[in-house]
């Protein structure tokens, strides 16, 4: 079995190559992303393996299928850059719907942490032996309102951190769990009454600039923003609009809505051709990482354990308990009865 392995980074390899091989795997390495453009690189694959930032569009899912492709795997739990409506018929898609919640979970904390103790400041200015706390006073994580929007996998070991740092926890989610525990108030309310919110929902149309100028505007002042999800939930002009404005206390961004150019390379050398995003991180309370929350080594080994799975389990027995299908979108809620493919 060949698997054409786009956008590989130096981390991605030790795991793909020593389980892959395991299970008589040949993995194709390609630096470059999946597009239109290089989609003709799968020639003579059974798979391609992809990650958040390459495009899976219609017309590459078509050149795809022209080459033989039969499997698009996901080596990530969010699926927003693949047509999964349009590859439906054609070419079968996998994802791995869990790889490390905790790791997401625990860098948005870092991230808040970070921001509201003033780290990042604190360490640059001990580096050059400036010992001097002028301008680094935070506030204090306990007893604060934290709005969580999205109460699943990590929304929920994110809800159980703030629950350890004293804080009340106030969730929104389009299908909140009854079982849960989880103090649910509407969107609205959650935007109005929280000090700080995180957002851990899926980007979907109904969720794309779901924090925009009238969101924005709702909130309390002086609010922090997190966003470990999916960089287009916030609308980054509003966002820079807000802090301009004072509004907005904080931002911790790991997403950024076009960060698909930027994100993941070393551009330390290149002139920054999104201002929106250059603007952003002049502001002194706007931190970003790069895509990197789920970059722990837990993760990576699960990344590649499902992923290797699911590749053997498709074509070995025709089915992947981790496939995507578009009528719902989530397999584990599937109710058809699949005795082999769904199609
Ligand atoms: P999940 O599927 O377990 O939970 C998502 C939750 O969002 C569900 O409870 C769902 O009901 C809720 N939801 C769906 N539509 C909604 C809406 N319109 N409004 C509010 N809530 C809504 O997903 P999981 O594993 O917790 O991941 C959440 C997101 O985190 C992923 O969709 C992905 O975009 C992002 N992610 C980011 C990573 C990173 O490295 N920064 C790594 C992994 C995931």
């Amino acid at each position: 079995m060949q698997i054409a392995f786009f956008d590989t980074k130096p981390y991605d390899k030790p795991s793909f190559e020593r389980l892959g091989t395991e299970q008589g795997m040949t993995f194709k390495f390609f630096e470059t992303k999946l597009n239109e453009d290089t989609a003709s690189l799968a020639a003579g694959c059974d798979a391609v393996c992809v990650f958040v930032n390459d495009t899976v569009n219609a017309a590459v899912i078509d050149k795809l299928y022209l080459l033989g492709v039969k499997l698009i795997a996901l080596r990530s739990a969010g699926y927003n850059n693949v047509d999964v409506r349009h590859a439906f018929g054609k070419i079968h898609v996998v994802h791995v719907p869990a790889y490390s919640p905790y790791a997401i979970a625990e860098h948005a904390m870092a991230l808040l942490l970070t921001s509201v103790r003033r780290i990042h400041k604190a360490y640059n200015r001990t580096r050059e032996f400036n010992f001097s706390l002028n301008g680094l006073a935070g506030f204090d994580l306990h007893g604060k309102t934290v709005g969580v929007v999205g109460t699943g996998r990590i929304g929920r070991i994110f809800i159980d951190i703030c629950h350890g740092f004293g804080m009340r926890v106030l969730a929104y989610d389009r299908f909140p769990k009854d079982d849960a525990g989880i103090d649910y108030v509407s969107k609205e309310a959650l935007f109005a009454q929280s000090d700080i919110i995180s957002l851990h929902c899926p980007l979907t149309d109904e969720t794309y600039h779901m924090i925009d100028k009238a969101a924005i505007d709702s909130m309390k002042p002086g609010v922090v923003i997190l966003n470990t999800s999916r960089g287009a939930l916030i609308d980054a002009q509003a966002l820079l609009d807000g802090i301009k404005a004072r509004k907005v206390g904080a931002a911790c961004l790991d997403v950024y809505e076009e960060e698909g150019d930027i994100f993941f390379e070393d551009r330390s050398g290149h002139i920054l051709s999104d201002d929106l995003l250059a603007r952003l991180m002049t502001m002194p309370n706007v931190i970003v990482t790069s895509h990197q929350a789920f970059l722990t080594a837990e993760a990576l080994h699960n990344i590649a354990e499902t992923t290797v799975e699911n590749l053997r389990s498709f074509f070995d027995t025709g089915v992947c308990e981790n496939e995507l299908c578009y009528r719902c979108g989530k397999v584990e809620q599937c109710k058809k009865n699949r005795p082999g493919r769904c199609f």
